[in-house]
């Protein structure tokens, strides 16, 4: 892999890409199957968190065990970060101190700074920027749920709602895989040009495309995937919550009507957590259409592959492993290293 750190997937091809989603299903298997490949034993990642957080904890905490390595919680206003100690010298100590560091920070230009001054590899637990471990997450739980016939790069995501930096990092794998993607959201919380621009960029190499539209029919016609973040986001706090349920509420929340709407088997997702009776009902998020489940899954297998293609890896003493996904397995291993 030729990228120190995961900030952007933008910074990887396609190919790199997907093959970490191979090697997520591959290790996906292995673990549900009982054999937990100690791909980072006695490796050590620090988790720097700014803000709370369920499913990004849990899933990092998880996977180093099932790799064999250890994990560290540095809870919001635990750790120095760029307070009384530079972020640079910060970085340079937790480089000596750890193998791995993932951060959830509240300005991506600390992580980056991170990143730039640590020697390990920095991954990006959420920004304001983006998230690109969700992304991942994301990615997997289509292909697992694809459409009947259909490839991913056929494939059209529509988001509801807000522009959050979620909805930012869905339009970015979306385009870099090559599928259709459109944000269905009204004038004012539309994706920014600037970031348009980059879906756009990686469109030419990928064949999808990106659009933007308050349009209700166009945008929802042919949706394979429905969706919706929260429409008060962690960095947004210009509005008060009545006045974004304004906005919103109810065009833009996901009901059974607007799924109706969609492709007859489309599948509603979300990166959680939600806020039930605000961008989607009860109706369709406990629905036979929503994938949430499987997604919130899912960040665990996909940042399991993540750790185990960015990290120093532990040689794997496997020789006496009988177990069917082992040469599977190295040949993700090997595939990684191609690229
Ligand atoms: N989707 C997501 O990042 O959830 P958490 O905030 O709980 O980590």
């Amino acid at each position: 892999m030729t990228a120190k750190d995961f900030l952007d997937t933008n910074d990887f091809t396609k190919d790199q890409l997907l093959d970490m989603i191979e090697l997520s299903r591959v290790l996906k298997r292995c673990v549900k199957a009982g054999y937990f490949p100690e791909l980072l034993r006695h490796k050590a990642l620090g988790m720097i968190f700014q803000q709370v957080s369920t499913r990004t904890r849990l899933s990092f905490e998880g996977a180093m065990a099932d790799l064999g390595g250890d994990a560290q919680f540095y809870a919001p206003g635990t750790i120095q970060l760029g307070g009384h100690e530079t972020i640079e010298d910060s970085a340079r100590v937790m480089g000596r101190l750890l193998d791995v560091i993932m951060a959830r920070v509240d300005r991506h230009e600390d992580l980056v700074e991170l990143a730039k001054y640590s020697q390990v590899p920095v991954i990006n637990g959420m920004s304001d920027y983006n998230h690109p471990t969700q992304e991942m997450g994301d990615l997997l739980t289509m292909i697992e749920h694809l459409p009947e016939g259909k490839r991913i790069e056929n494939c059209t995501m529509v988001f509801v709602g807000d522009a959050t930096q979620v909805c930012v990092s869905e339009m970015f794998i979306c385009s870099k895989m090559g599928l259709d993607f459109v944000q269905y959201g009204p004038e004012g919380h539309q994706i920014r040009e600037d970031l348009l621009e980059i879906g756009r960029k990686n469109c030419e190499e990928s064949g999808g495309s990106v659009t933007v539209t308050d349009n209700r029919e166009e945008a929802m016609k042919d949706a394979d995937f429905v969706y919706t973040d929260v429409w008060y986001g962690l960095y947004d706090k210009e509005l008060s919550k009545d006045e974004r349920m304004a906005i919103f509420y109810p065009t833009y929340q996901v009901t059974e009507e607007l799924m109706a709407m969609a492709a007859p088997d489309a599948k509603f997702m979300h990166c959680l957590p939600a806020s039930r009776g605000e961008e989607v009902t009860d109706e369709v998020i406990d629905g036979a259409q929503s994938i949430c489940w499987d997604e919130a899954e899912n960040r665990k297998h996909s940042i399991r592959a993540l750790l185990a293609a960015l990290g120093k890896r532990t040689p794997l003493n496997d020789e006496g492993v009988e177990y069917s996904a082992k040469a599977e397995l190295h040949a993700a291993l090997e595939a990684l290293e191609q690229l």
